[in-house]
Protein backbone atom coordinates (compact mmCIF):
# COMPACT_ATOMS: atom_id res chain seq x y z
CA UNK A 1 0.00 0.00 0.00
CA UNK A 2 1.76 3.33 -0.88
CA UNK A 3 0.65 6.09 1.01
CA UNK A 4 1.50 9.99 0.33
CA UNK A 5 0.49 12.50 2.66
CA UNK A 6 -0.02 16.02 1.53
CA UNK A 7 -0.33 18.93 3.36
CA UNK A 8 -3.79 19.82 2.69
CA UNK A 9 -7.48 18.49 1.32
CA UNK A 10 -6.60 20.87 -2.41
CA UNK A 11 -3.26 19.05 -2.84
CA UNK A 12 -4.66 15.42 -2.12
CA UNK A 13 -6.89 16.45 -4.94
CA UNK A 14 -4.55 17.78 -7.20
CA UNK A 15 -2.38 14.87 -6.72
CA UNK A 16 -5.13 12.17 -6.89
CA UNK A 17 -6.33 14.26 -10.50
CA UNK A 18 -2.65 13.86 -11.95
CA UNK A 19 -3.45 10.03 -11.33
CA UNK A 20 -6.19 9.88 -12.89
CA UNK A 21 -5.06 12.43 -15.79
CA UNK A 22 -2.15 10.10 -16.66
CA UNK A 23 -4.28 6.82 -17.19
CA UNK A 24 -6.47 9.17 -19.63
CA UNK A 25 -3.13 10.29 -21.55
CA UNK A 26 -2.33 7.00 -21.77
CA UNK A 27 -5.66 5.11 -22.56
CA UNK A 28 -8.42 6.78 -23.52
CA UNK A 29 -10.92 4.72 -23.18
CA UNK A 30 -10.11 3.76 -19.60
CA UNK A 31 -12.90 2.44 -17.21
CA UNK A 32 -13.03 4.09 -14.08
CA UNK A 33 -14.82 3.00 -10.71
CA UNK A 34 -16.13 6.32 -8.66
CA UNK A 35 -17.35 7.26 -5.59
CA UNK A 36 -19.31 9.73 -4.11
CA UNK A 37 -19.27 11.55 -0.70
CA UNK A 38 -17.25 15.07 -0.11
CA UNK A 39 -14.56 13.41 -0.55
CA UNK A 40 -14.23 13.27 -3.98
CA UNK A 41 -15.93 16.40 -5.02
CA UNK A 42 -12.60 18.59 -5.07
CA UNK A 43 -10.67 15.86 -6.94
CA UNK A 44 -13.83 15.76 -9.83
CA UNK A 45 -13.29 19.24 -9.86
CA UNK A 46 -9.57 19.35 -11.07
CA UNK A 47 -11.02 16.71 -13.59
CA UNK A 48 -13.87 19.18 -14.79
CA UNK A 49 -11.30 22.27 -15.07
CA UNK A 50 -8.77 19.73 -16.87
CA UNK A 51 -11.18 18.99 -19.33
CA UNK A 52 -12.33 22.55 -19.96
CA UNK A 53 -9.16 22.99 -20.67
CA UNK A 54 -8.78 20.55 -22.92
CA UNK A 55 -6.32 18.77 -21.44
CA UNK A 56 -8.44 15.28 -21.27
CA UNK A 57 -11.05 14.14 -22.28
CA UNK A 58 -13.80 11.36 -21.19
CA UNK A 59 -15.21 10.97 -24.20
CA UNK A 60 -14.34 7.39 -24.88
CA UNK A 61 -14.68 6.34 -20.90
CA UNK A 62 -16.82 3.87 -18.96
CA UNK A 63 -17.38 4.17 -15.79
CA UNK A 64 -19.21 2.32 -12.55
CA UNK A 65 -20.30 3.62 -9.47
CA UNK A 66 -19.45 1.87 -6.29
CA UNK A 67 -22.59 2.13 -4.76
CA UNK A 68 -26.05 3.86 -4.55
CA UNK A 69 -28.79 3.65 -2.22
CA UNK A 70 -32.27 1.53 -2.28
CA UNK A 71 -35.53 2.70 -2.88
CA UNK A 72 -34.31 6.25 -3.89
CA UNK A 73 -35.43 6.83 -7.92
CA UNK A 74 -32.39 8.22 -9.81
CA UNK A 75 -33.78 11.39 -10.03
CA UNK A 76 -34.32 11.74 -6.30
CA UNK A 77 -31.68 14.50 -5.35
CA UNK A 78 -29.96 12.78 -2.65
CA UNK A 79 -29.60 9.43 -4.80
CA UNK A 80 -26.02 8.74 -6.04
CA UNK A 81 -26.95 8.72 -9.74
CA UNK A 82 -28.11 12.53 -9.41
CA UNK A 83 -24.93 13.39 -7.02
CA UNK A 84 -23.03 12.13 -10.23
CA UNK A 85 -24.62 13.79 -12.75
CA UNK A 86 -24.70 17.23 -10.76
CA UNK A 87 -21.67 16.97 -9.77
CA UNK A 88 -19.59 15.48 -12.26
CA UNK A 89 -20.91 13.68 -15.27
CA UNK A 90 -23.15 16.64 -16.81
CA UNK A 91 -19.65 18.79 -16.47
CA UNK A 92 -17.11 16.84 -18.44
CA UNK A 93 -17.37 15.46 -21.90
CA UNK A 94 -18.34 11.45 -20.70
CA UNK A 95 -20.95 9.68 -22.62
CA UNK A 96 -23.85 9.82 -19.87
CA UNK A 97 -25.25 6.11 -21.49
CA UNK A 98 -21.54 4.88 -20.74
CA UNK A 99 -21.87 6.04 -16.85
CA UNK A 100 -23.63 3.34 -14.80
CA UNK A 101 -24.53 3.32 -10.72
CA UNK A 102 -25.97 0.60 -9.44
CA UNK A 103 -29.97 0.67 -9.93
CA UNK A 104 -31.25 1.72 -6.11
CA UNK A 105 -35.13 1.08 -7.66
CA UNK A 106 -34.63 -2.23 -9.53
CA UNK A 107 -37.37 -4.51 -9.39
CA UNK A 108 -35.55 -7.34 -8.07
CA UNK A 109 -32.43 -6.24 -6.71
CA UNK A 110 -31.05 -9.35 -6.50
CA UNK A 111 -30.57 -9.91 -10.29
CA UNK A 112 -29.17 -6.44 -10.49
CA UNK A 113 -26.18 -6.59 -8.46
CA UNK A 114 -25.60 -9.97 -10.46
CA UNK A 115 -25.83 -7.79 -14.13
CA UNK A 116 -23.87 -5.13 -12.56
CA UNK A 117 -20.64 -7.61 -11.93
CA UNK A 118 -21.29 -8.80 -15.40
CA UNK A 119 -21.03 -5.34 -16.85
CA UNK A 120 -17.97 -4.37 -15.25
CA UNK A 121 -16.46 -8.06 -16.86
CA UNK A 122 -17.43 -6.88 -20.12
CA UNK A 123 -16.19 -4.03 -19.86
CA UNK A 124 -12.74 -5.60 -19.33
CA UNK A 125 -12.34 -4.59 -15.54
CA UNK A 126 -11.67 -1.69 -13.99
CA UNK A 127 -8.62 0.34 -14.84
CA UNK A 128 -8.43 2.80 -11.56
CA UNK A 129 -10.93 2.45 -8.93
CA UNK A 130 -11.93 5.92 -6.88
CA UNK A 131 -12.78 5.26 -3.01
CA UNK A 132 -13.18 7.78 0.16
CA UNK A 133 -13.50 5.64 3.21
CA UNK A 134 -16.20 5.83 6.34
CA UNK A 135 -15.27 6.78 9.76
CA UNK A 136 -15.56 2.96 10.88
CA UNK A 137 -13.35 2.02 7.90
CA UNK A 138 -15.79 0.94 5.15
CA UNK A 139 -15.39 1.62 1.89
CA UNK A 140 -18.19 2.00 -0.78
CA UNK A 141 -21.31 0.97 1.69
CA UNK A 142 -19.35 -2.21 3.07
CA UNK A 143 -19.30 -1.91 6.60
CA UNK A 144 -17.43 -3.76 9.27
CA UNK A 145 -18.08 -6.93 9.09
CA UNK A 146 -18.65 -7.77 5.46
CA UNK A 147 -16.86 -10.58 3.51
CA UNK A 148 -13.60 -9.69 2.19
CA UNK A 149 -14.32 -11.69 -0.73
CA UNK A 150 -17.97 -10.08 -1.47
CA UNK A 151 -19.28 -9.13 -4.29
CA UNK A 152 -22.00 -6.69 -5.57
CA UNK A 153 -24.81 -6.90 -3.27
CA UNK A 154 -27.64 -5.75 -1.10
CA UNK A 155 -25.68 -4.16 1.95
CA UNK A 156 -27.78 -2.58 5.49
CA UNK A 157 -26.31 0.37 6.42
CA UNK A 158 -24.85 0.95 9.65
CA UNK A 159 -26.41 3.80 12.43
CA UNK A 160 -23.01 5.46 12.19
CA UNK A 161 -23.45 5.96 8.50
CA UNK A 162 -27.31 6.45 8.26
CA UNK A 163 -26.05 9.34 10.82
CA UNK A 164 -23.29 10.54 9.00
CA UNK A 165 -25.32 11.25 5.76
CA UNK A 166 -28.47 12.41 7.90
CA UNK A 167 -26.93 16.01 7.12
CA UNK A 168 -27.64 15.31 2.91
CA UNK A 169 -31.73 14.42 4.31
CA UNK A 170 -34.48 16.88 5.09
CA UNK A 171 -35.95 16.24 8.85
CA UNK A 172 -38.59 13.66 8.41
CA UNK A 173 -37.56 12.51 4.95
CA UNK A 174 -37.33 9.05 4.32
CA UNK A 175 -33.64 8.16 4.52
CA UNK A 176 -32.87 4.58 2.91
CA UNK A 177 -31.44 1.87 5.37
CA UNK A 178 -30.34 -0.44 2.06
CA UNK A 179 -28.15 0.27 -0.58
CA UNK A 180 -26.55 -1.96 -3.50
CA UNK A 181 -22.71 -1.90 -3.14
CA UNK A 182 -19.82 -3.24 -4.92
CA UNK A 183 -18.69 -5.54 -3.11
CA UNK A 184 -14.80 -5.66 -1.17
CA UNK A 185 -13.82 -8.72 -3.77
CA UNK A 186 -15.05 -6.65 -6.98
CA UNK A 187 -13.66 -3.61 -5.46
CA UNK A 188 -10.06 -5.76 -5.00
CA UNK A 189 -10.15 -6.63 -8.60
CA UNK A 190 -9.85 -3.14 -10.14
CA UNK A 191 -5.84 -2.68 -11.64
CA UNK A 192 -5.03 0.55 -9.20
CA UNK A 193 -6.90 1.14 -5.90
CA UNK A 194 -6.99 5.10 -5.45
CA UNK A 195 -8.72 5.78 -1.52
CA UNK A 196 -8.10 9.57 -0.57
CA UNK A 197 -9.24 10.85 3.10
CA UNK A 198 -9.13 14.13 4.67
CA UNK A 199 -9.57 15.64 8.19
CA UNK A 200 -9.55 14.43 11.63
CA UNK A 201 -12.60 12.46 11.60
CA UNK A 202 -11.20 10.02 8.83
CA UNK A 203 -7.31 9.60 11.18
CA UNK A 204 -8.75 6.53 13.21
CA UNK A 205 -9.95 4.44 10.52
CA UNK A 206 -6.55 5.61 8.11
CA UNK A 207 -4.35 3.70 10.55
CA UNK A 208 -6.50 0.75 11.26
CA UNK A 209 -6.69 0.41 6.84
CA UNK A 210 -2.53 0.73 6.92
CA UNK A 211 -1.48 -0.79 10.14
CA UNK A 212 -4.27 -2.73 11.75
CA UNK A 213 -5.33 -6.58 11.18
CA UNK A 214 -6.85 -7.69 7.85
CA UNK A 215 -10.13 -7.56 9.48
CA UNK A 216 -13.98 -7.31 8.71
CA UNK A 217 -13.97 -5.04 11.46
CA UNK A 218 -12.09 -2.67 9.02
CA UNK A 219 -12.98 -3.30 5.49
CA UNK A 220 -10.69 -1.06 3.92
CA UNK A 221 -7.96 -3.37 5.66
CA UNK A 222 -8.35 -5.98 2.53
CA UNK A 223 -6.53 -3.18 0.61
CA UNK A 224 -3.09 -4.07 2.34
CA UNK A 225 -3.65 -7.23 -0.17
CA UNK A 226 -4.10 -5.50 -2.93
CA UNK A 227 -0.86 -4.76 -5.29
CA UNK A 228 -1.52 -1.35 -6.66
CA UNK A 229 -3.71 0.81 -4.17
CA UNK A 230 -2.28 4.56 -3.38
CA UNK A 231 -3.70 5.72 -0.39
CA UNK A 232 -3.82 10.26 -0.44
CA UNK A 233 -4.38 11.56 2.42
CA UNK A 234 -4.09 15.10 4.42
CA UNK A 235 -1.77 15.69 7.53
CA UNK A 236 -4.90 15.28 9.37
CA UNK A 237 -6.18 12.30 8.49
CA UNK A 238 -2.34 11.16 7.96
CA UNK A 239 -2.20 12.00 11.95
CA UNK A 240 -2.42 8.36 13.87
CA UNK A 241 -0.11 6.83 11.35
CA UNK A 242 2.57 5.63 13.81
CA UNK A 243 5.52 6.71 11.15
CA UNK A 244 4.11 9.27 9.22
CA UNK A 245 7.86 10.22 8.09
CA UNK A 246 8.83 6.76 6.62
CA UNK A 247 5.53 7.80 3.93
CA UNK A 248 7.20 11.15 3.85
CA UNK A 249 9.94 9.75 2.87
CA UNK A 250 9.36 7.15 0.79
CA UNK A 251 7.10 9.33 -1.64
CA UNK A 252 10.31 11.32 -1.98
CA UNK A 253 12.42 8.23 -2.83
CA UNK A 254 9.43 7.65 -5.59
CA UNK A 255 9.45 10.87 -6.85
CA UNK A 256 13.20 11.00 -7.22
CA UNK A 257 13.01 7.67 -8.67
CA UNK A 258 10.05 8.54 -11.10
CA UNK A 259 12.26 11.53 -12.22
CA UNK A 260 15.69 10.25 -13.16
CA UNK A 261 13.04 7.25 -15.46
CA UNK A 262 11.76 10.86 -17.30
CA UNK A 263 14.87 11.78 -17.86
CA UNK A 264 16.44 8.22 -18.60
CA UNK A 265 19.15 9.05 -16.65
CA UNK A 266 18.41 5.46 -14.73
CA UNK A 267 21.40 2.89 -15.71
CA UNK A 268 19.23 0.02 -17.62
P1 LIG B 1 -17.18 11.30 2.77
O1 LIG B 1 -17.68 9.76 2.72
O2 LIG B 1 -16.28 11.47 1.61
O3 LIG B 1 -18.44 12.10 2.63
O4 LIG B 1 -16.50 11.47 4.08
C1 LIG B 1 -16.75 8.76 2.52
C2 LIG B 1 -17.42 7.40 2.68
O5 LIG B 1 -18.32 7.27 3.51
O6 LIG B 1 -17.01 6.46 1.97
Amino acid sequence: MKVVIQDDSPAVARYGAYIFREQLQKQPASVFGLATGSTPLSLYRELINSTRRGEISFSQVRSFNLDEYMDLAPQHPQSYRAFMDREFFNQIDIDTANTMVPPGDAANPLTACSEYENAIAAAGGIDIQLLGIGRNGHIGFNEPTSCLASRTRVKTLTRQTIDDNARFFDAGEFQPQLSITMGIGTIMEAKLVMLLATGKSKAKAIKDMVEGPVSAWCPASALQMHPSTVVIVDEEAASELSDPDFFKHIEQQNQALLARLKSRRYPS
